[in-house]
């Protein structure tokens, strides 16, 4: 465990806001002013008119008016818990960071959600799910915001508008709140189909997981970490769920959409509830950091892309148990703030372009989010280590910082060092080469095969899998209106196999394409899939 945190000017930080909790024996206005009734406007006579002067109205209702906040635009629908991470020290030679070495225990928030839906939408629809971790370590906070889909729709962050706009409501009826039962959505992966892989993952029983506590959960990028000595290596993070990784099939999750549409917040929260903790290991797929950031002929700047485990196996690095459910929804589960740049020394970003734009994105929204730039401050997103920053003042500032100097060096606040060095474990960039030799607006030619990986995720499901995802892509595909979408993303699934390709269009009534090149053979990894497979036949 980690000591009380603290700022510099000795204020108590992290933590629940005891200050401001529901209690006391007689009930105040927010000046603290004790109030004999809360139940009736103050009128000119019991009849009325109600009187303007009555402040206690004003504010009540004033305050209650503006108790909605913007929803996340995007995994607006959450459940999160509390917990801690031990490590066990397997990652020591390959990253310097505290929390990694042998033993550390740090204190974590997990949030959960789906994509796609509304804040009040319901929990078991086929969609992606984020798994995003902010783990308070002595170096400060470091977040995991990753996905329970180990590759993601689009390879450079400047497609996110496209696609989260792809996936949402049509713009005029705004239906369906499912991410892919519209034509937005097939057109988009007909026409990018960067998106088939991540979209092969939706279709597959990984779009309808049984629980949260039975979920993989994937980092997605390649990372580079750095150790003691200064070394790097590059990496993909994993989470291995020790319950095993289960799905609903599509009627039990149709009727649990209708019977429970909390049902996974509710999973969750009774588990945790009944001391049955759920637990994850995290493994990290390790890589040389060569020049050219590929592995085995896979460019690991691409997000749509995965390394097999059997390339690559998953080394386990310590164990998260989520153990406590949040006290309020708001201020924890709503309130917190993660960002791909939240890193500690030891760990630091490629880079994958999709990166870069998480990079930016996250701090922006989250400023029209939360309200202004001082959400750091926000009980559920202080960090346990020191903070000691020269940022001042703005919106909704509850820090009452000392000094008449906010800037550094200074020479007139006692107290106030000079910027420790490097050497004194500070967060230095590796100095990694950047390769630039013109600027472009141009992918690489690495990222160009769309269709390998997707055949790749395919041949490795049981036949029973295979029945399950010819189904989603018959369903899905089936809501469509257009029939030259349809057609287009059968041309698409024709280049990852003719067996899928043949069944989705018997089931939607269409001519079945060839595929325009001989589909390369691909291993099936074992991780994924189960032993004495056999190949279906038509
Ligand atoms: C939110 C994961 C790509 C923008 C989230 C959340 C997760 C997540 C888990 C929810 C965090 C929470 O629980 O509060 C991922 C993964 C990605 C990805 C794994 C790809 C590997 C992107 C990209 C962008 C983006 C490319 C933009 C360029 C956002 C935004 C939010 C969000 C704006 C809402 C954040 C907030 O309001 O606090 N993402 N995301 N994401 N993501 Fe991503």
């Amino acid at each position: 465990s980690q000591p009380a945190p603290q700022t510099p000017t000795g204020r108590p930080t992290g933590g629940s806001a005891e200050a401001f909790s529901q209690g006391g024996s007689y009930l105040t206005n927010a000046q603290g002013v004790r109030l004999p009734d809360s139940d009736h406007s103050l009128k000119a006579g019991r009849r009325g008119p109600v009187l303007l002067q009555d402040h206690h109205l004003r504010e009540k209702i004033m305050h209650f008016d503006h108790e909605r906040i913007p929803e996340r635009v995007v995994h607006a629908r959450g459940a999160a818990a509390h917990g801690v991470f031990k490590s066990y020290g397997t990652a020591e030679s390959v990253t310097k960071a505290a929390f990694l070495r042998k033993d550390v225990e740090t204190p974590v928030f997990t949030r959960f959600s789906t994509v796609i839906g509304s804040r009040g939408s319901s929990d078991t629809v086929r969609d992606t799910r984020g798994f995003a971790t902010k783990f308070y370590t002595s170096e400060g906070v470091y977040d995991l915001v990753g996905n329970n889909i180990a590759v993601f729709f689009i390879q450079d962050g400047i497609k996110f508008p496209d696609v989260v706009h792809a996936v949402k409501p049509h713009p005029d009826r705004e239906i369906p709140q499912a991410q892919s039962a519209h034509d937005t959505f097939w057109d988009f992966l007909s026409l990018h189909t960067e998106a088939m892989h991540h979209t092969m993952w939706a279709m597959s029983d990984r779009g309808i997981p049984l629980s949260y506590r039975t979920m993989e959960g994937f980092g997605v990028h390649t990372w580079r970490l750095v150790n003691e000595q200064g070394e790097t290596t590059l990496a993909k993070l994993h989470w291995k769920p020790k319950a095993g990784v289960h799905s609903l099939v599509w009627e039990e999750a149709q009727v649990t959409n209708g019977v429970d549409p909390d049902f996974h917040r509710r999973d969750l929260a009774d588990a945790i509830e009944a001391g049955a903790y759920p637990q994850w290991e995290l493994g990290i797929q390790t890589f040389p950091d060569t020049p050219d950031q590929t592995f085995e002929g896979i460019d690991l700047l691409d997000s749509t892309k995965i390394v097999p485990e059997e390339l690559a196996p998953v080394q386990p690095v310590g164990l998260l148990t989520l153990n406590a459910n949040p006290s309020n929804y708001f201020a924890e589960t709503e309130q917190v703030a993660f960002h791909v740049g939240h890193l500690v020394p030891g760990i630091d970003v490629t880079d994958d372009p999709l990166l870069a734009g998480r990079l930016f994105s996250y701090l922006d929204t989250q400023l029209t989010r939360l309200g202004g730039p001082n959400f750091a401050q926000l009980p559920i997103n202080r960090p346990h280590a020191p903070v000691n920053d020269m940022l001042r003042d703005g919106m909704h500032q509850t820090a009452v910082h000392r000094g008449g100097a906010p800037y550094k060096p200074n020479s007139l606040d006692a107290g106030c060092p000079f910027f420790a060095g490097s050497e004194e474990g500070g967060y230095v960039e590796v100095p990694a080469p950047v390769e630039a030799a013109e600027k472009v607006r141009q992918a690489p030619e690495s990222f160009a095969d769309h269709f390998t990986q997707p055949r790749l995720f395919w041949l490795s499901l049981s036949p029973v899998e295979r029945e399950h995802l010819i189904s989603a892509f018959t369903f899905e595909l089936g809501k469509c209106y257009e029939n030259a979408i349809k057609e287009r993303t059968l041309r698409a699934l024709a280049e990852v196999d003719p067996y899928l390709c043949g069944q989705v269009a018997d089931g939607l009534g269409l001519p079945a394409p060839e595929a325009t090149r001989e589909l390369p053979s691909v291993r099936p990894s074992p991780a994924l899939s189960q032993v004495g497979q056999k190949w279906p036949t038509k």
